[in-house]
């Protein structure tokens, strides 16, 4: 069964920004893309790479692994380039009385 988890206060994740949540097992990011709020697991399928700690290109929604350089889509979780080759998980993103929160299940 799914969950609604809060992130932050909208406030605090302004365009570009990156929250990283812990929730069971699970660590997601969270990005505020511009046009939207995206979330996806914080943990790239190649090598483990800690993509909240990697570049954000808002222009295409996109993060940079920050371990051999795969970007992945924020959107799909697709990557978008070599060497990682398998999409990660998304999560959808609802904002409620200005506070960010994600499904996560
Ligand atoms: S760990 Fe992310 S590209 Fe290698």
């Amino acid at each position: 069964m799914s969950e609604l988890v809060d992130v932050c206060p909208l406030s605090e994740l302004p365009t570009g920004a990156v929250k990283r949540i812990e929730w069971e097992d699970l660590e997601v990011m969270v990005v505020n893309c511009g046009e939207e709020i995206l979330a996806m697991e914080d943990r790239c399928s190649h090598d483990n790479g800690d993509l909240a700690d990697g570049e954000i290109d808002v222009s295409r929604c996109a993060v940079e692994c920050p371990r051999h350089g795969s970007w992945f889509d924020l959107r799909s979780g697709k990557p978008l380039n070599l060497p990682a080759y398998v999409p990660i998980d998304t999560f959808p993103v609802v904002v409620e009385d200005g506070v960010v929160r994600v499904e996560l299940d």
